[in-house]
């Protein structure tokens, strides 16, 4: 099928990067959410990043005006998705979330219309198995900053269809992103990888093996990462970090997953990372 209109369920971080990207590459993307502050936000987000690229020369004066033109904001779901050829949905990671939001595009969506979901976290099977047209859903999973990073894991649930695994991936190509194909099994491949090490750099800080910036410069220097494990885990959200490896912990069982517990601690202190101001280093 071929897509030509998108809409994204959730304005946070990586919903308002999922639509600028649609946006900037040609396809009307709406951008859904309940909370119209956050609707405003995001619209002030997109318009700062978009000229950060203008700046950068990425892009034109003319480039950031159409995609500002193919962008439209609403708090209305049902409305949101009715001529949408794709959906990307980019809400919290709770379950119970996921099952009224992919109930409700379910409903609304046109029938031939795929759903997509950016989830981190959560089987694409038990989201396909939410709606009635599971062969239509995969996920879609793209990395922060959105408008920067090139990648895609295009996640095949167990029902995905061929035609809508294509289509994902052609949009993605069309987007200028790299889509990679994984299978769905917890973390997919990019957070399997990455929270053990960001968990491993938690214990090294707990077992007092070095101080958290030196942590952040081996890595840096000695692994050329643009960022160390640590002020990725505060950009990420260190929340976000521990529900991972929990689900890592608890669908694979393997006690390489075990979350940190100086990472529960931190959490549970509400020091969350960049967006709280506070989590392995300060941000006021
Ligand atoms: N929109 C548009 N442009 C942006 C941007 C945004 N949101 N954020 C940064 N940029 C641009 C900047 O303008 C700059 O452009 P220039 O090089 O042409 O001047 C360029 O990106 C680099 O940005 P900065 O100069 O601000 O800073 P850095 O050079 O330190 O790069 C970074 C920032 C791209 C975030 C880099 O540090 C990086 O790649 N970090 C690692 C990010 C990462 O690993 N992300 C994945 C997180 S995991 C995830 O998302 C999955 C989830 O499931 C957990």
């Amino acid at each position: 099928m071929s897509v030509h209109t998108t809409a994204v369920v959730g304005a946070g971080t990586m919903g308002n990067g999922i639509a600028h990207v649609f946006a900037l590459h040609g396809y009307d993307a709406t951008l859904i959410d309940l909370d119209e502050s956050l609707l405003d936000d995001a619209r002030s987000t997109i318009e700062g990043n978009l000229s950060r690229q203008v700046d950068n020369d990425v892009i034109t004066p003319a480039d950031k005006a159409a995609a500002l033109d193919r962008l439209a904001f609403t708090s209305n779901t049902p409305e949101g998705v009715a001529s949408a050829d794709l959906v990307v949905e980019a809400v919290p990671e709770a379950q119970e979330v996921k099952s009224e939001v992919f109930g409700t595009l379910d409903a609304h969506a046109p029938a031939d219309a795929i759903l997509a979901s950016n989830t981190s976290s959560i089987s694409i099977t038990w989201i396909a198995d939410q709606t009635e047209r599971p062969d239509q859903v995969i996920g879609m999973h793209f990395f922060n900053p959105v408008p920067v990073m090139t990648l895609v894991e295009v996640v095949r649930g167990q029902r995905t269809s061929d035609d809508t695994f294509e289509t994902v991936a052609g949009v993605a190509d069309d987007l200028e992103k790299n889509p990679v194909e994984v299978e769905d099994y917890p973390g997919f491949v990019s957070n399997r990888i990455l929270m053990p090490m960001i968990n491993e750099a938690v214990f090294c800080v707990m077992e007092g093996v070095a101080e958290p910036e030196d942590i952040d410069t081996v890595m840096e220097l000695g692994m050329n990462h643009p960022m160390g494990p640590l002020t990725l885990a505060d950009f990420i959200g260190l929340d976000v970090c521990l529900h991972i490896l929990e689900v890592l912990h608890d669908e694979l069982g393997d006690d390489k997953y075990r979350p940190c517990p100086l990472l529960r601690r931190k959490v549970t202190a509400g020091q969350l990372g960049r967006k709280t101001g506070e989590g392995f280093f300060n941000y006021e």
